[in-house]
C-alpha cells in the first residue's frame, strides 16, 4: 500500500459483529483524530481530481468530516447530502440499500448549478448503496460528478458495481 494507505491501515479499528451480527465494522475515527493522518488523507483524496471540480460533497454523517476539510483545502464550497427529512427546501431523494438496512438520501435541488462539477467524498465504499444514490442525486440535478473518493474500499462487497462509469479513488483496499 502507499504510505497514506499504511497509515490508515495502522490506525483503522475493526469491530466484529457491530452494529449487527455478521457485520465487520471499520471504524476510521482514530484516523480522523490523528492530525497528520487527517491531513494526509484529505490531501490524497483531492489529489487526482485537482482542477476538475467546483465543489466537494459529503454524505451524512462521516462524509461531512472529509468533504468539509477537502473543500477548505481546495478552496471550494461544500455540499451536504443528507438523510431524509433534514433539508428544509426542495430536494431530490434517492432510496438505497445499506449493508445493514435501507434508507433515503436527499439533496437540495438548487445547491449546485447544472453543469457544475462535484467531487463526492465518503469514508467507506462497502456495497456502494450510499454512493450510488449520491451520484444519482447529482445527475438528476444536472451536476457532473468529477469523481468519487473514499478512505476505505471493501473490495469483496463490489461497491464499484453500483458506480458505473465513475472515477473512484480509494486510499486503502480491504
Ligand atoms: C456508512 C459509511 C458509508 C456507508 C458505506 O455510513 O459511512 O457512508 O455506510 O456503505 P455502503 O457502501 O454499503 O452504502 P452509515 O450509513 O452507517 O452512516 P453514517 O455515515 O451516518 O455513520
Ligand atoms: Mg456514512
Amino acid at each position: 500500500a502507499a504510505p497514506v494507505g499504511e497509515r490508515i491501515s495502522s490506525l483503522c479499528a475493526t469491530i466484529p459483529d457491530y452494529p449487527k451480527p455478521g457485520v465487520s465494522f471499520k471504524d476510521l475515527t482514530p484516523v480522523f483524530a490523528d492530525a497528520a493522518a487527517l491531513k494526509a488523507v484529505v490531501d490524497a483524496l483531492i489529489e487526482p481530481f485537482k482542477g476538475h471540480f467546483d465543489a466537494v460533497a459529503g454524505v451524512e454523517a462521516r462524509g461531512f468530516l472529509l468533504a468539509s476539510a477537502a473543500a477548505y483545502a481546495a478552496g471550494t464550497g461544500v455540499i451536504t447530502v443528507r438523510k431524509a427529512g433534514k433539508l428544509p427546501r426542495e430536494v431530490v431523494a434517492e432510496d438505497y440499500t445499506l449493508e445493514y438496512g435501507t434508507a433515503t438520501l436527499e439533496l437540495h435541488t438548487t445547491d449546485l448549478a447544472p453543469g457544475s462539477r462535484v467531487l463526492i467524498l465518503d469514508d467507506v465504499l462497502a456495497t456502494g448503496g450510499t454512493l450510488g444514490a449520491t451520484v444519482r442525486l447529482f445527475e438528476r440535478c444536472g451536476v457532473h460528478v468529477a469523481g468519487v473518493g473514499v478512505v476505505l474500499e471493501i473490495d469483496a462487497l463490489n461497491g464499484r458495481g453500483a458506480l458505473p462509469g465513475q472515477q473512484i479513488h480509494s486510499l486503502l483496499h480491504l
